[in-house]
């Protein structure tokens, strides 16, 4: 009899599984320490939409400021956000925020999907994620590489999204009573090394054998990725207010775009609109060049104009010692705003 899927993919994770600084070795003991499903709800949550090497330093920083789910509960929410600073997507750090809290209010992670999923901001992938890695909970977890890895031994050959349901199920059928969490972290494994989106190296790759998509020749097609919309393109201004040697700084509002991120002055451009180009205070600026950035929903250019100034602008903000500009938790527009600003003093 030939071995399951899973037993297949297992005995490859057993000897080539990465080693990272959130994973226990292949087939260790679940420890009963509260910091481990921390750290794998952590770890997932940068996880998502970032590679593992971007998420490594953050990782490494967060985890050593914040040990713990109550320390980080504990935490200033403007320190937590310019730590997140350079991770992109920072509805992310707000939502960790809302979920620490109510982790450490309830005295620890539940260990069920069902009541992971219940936690506020914590959605469907990294619920069934720390059920299946942190606890061991046989649970279903698909992200980006486990959908292609699918779609490919099972050659769905349906386009996404609406191939999702397919996948799922299909996914639904390979996934073990034992070891889901291994399991689940050997799909990531095989999907972000053996099974890439370009050129996948199926010479090597523990499940060739019952791969229906390598059958079928040209698995590399699979899964079959949806039209790309074009992005619009946006405009706007951002102010490099000094004075002396000082920057004005403001703190974005709220839950919009780059909510709760520090960040120099702008006219109001967001992903859906320009900016009105307007100045916050009257003086001879000086145009120094513009930056650009892609978001998920647009690209922008961001022209960047300059003043200096004895006068705060109106509206909340502080003056930030320019060099200490790196330490101010910038999100990545602002600072490729302000190295451009600093690159023209
Ligand atoms: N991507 C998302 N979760 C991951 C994990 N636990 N290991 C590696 N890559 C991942």
């Amino acid at each position: 009899m030939t071995a399951s899927i899973s037993d297949q993919l297992l005995t490859w994770y057993d000897q080539h599984a990465r080693d990272l600084p959130w994973r226990l070795a292949p087939g260790a003991a679940l420890p009963e320490d509260p910091a481990w499903p921390y750290r794998v709800w952590l770890s997932e949550v940068m996880l998502q939409q970032t590679t593992v090497a971007a998420v490594k330093p953050y990782f490494a920083k967060f985890t050593e400021t914040w040990p713990t789910v109550e320390a980080l509960a504990a935490a200033p929410e403007d320190a937590i956000m310019a730590a997140w600073a350079g991770l992109g997507y920072y509805s992310r750090a707000r939502n960790l925020v809302k979920c620490a809290k109510a982790v450490a209010e309830r005295g620890g992670f539940p260990s069920t999907e069902a009541e992971l999923r219940a936690l506020p901001g914590l959605g469907d992938y990294t619920a069934a994620a720390i059920a299946a890695i942190a606890f061991g909970e046989r649970a279903v977890v698909v992200d980006a590489n486990v959908e292609r890895v699918v779609a490919r031994l099972f050659a769905i050959a349906e386009p996404l999204p609406g191939a999702r349901k397919a996948i799922r199920a299909a996914a639904d059928t390979i996934t073990p009573q034992q070891r889901a969490g291994d399991f689940a972290q050997a799909m990531m494994d095989l999907g972000a090394q053996i099974c890439t989106s370009r050129a996948p190296r199926c010479l090597i790759c523990p499940l060739s054998g019952p791969c229906a998509g390598r059958k079928a020749g040209e698995p590399e097609r699979l899964p079959v990725k949806p039209a790309k919309k074009a992005v619009p393109e946006r405009r706007g201004t951002a102010f490099w207010i000094t004075r002396g040697s000082e920057v004005w700084l403001v703190t974005r509002p709220g839950t919009g775009m780059l909510g709760g991120m520090r960040a120099l002055p702008d006219d109001g451009w967001s992903a859906r609109e320009d900016g009105s180009g307007e100045v916050p205070l009257a003086g001879e600026w000086r145009e120094l060049g513009a930056v650009r950035h892609g978001f998920t929903h647009a690209s922008l250019t961001l022209r960047v104009i300059a003043l200096e100034t004895a006068d705060a602008p109106e509206g909340e903000g502080q003056w930030w010692p320019v060099e200490r500009i790196a330490e101010a938790g910038l999100a990545t527009l602002f600072l490729k705003a302000a190295q451009l600003a600093l690159a023209s003093d």
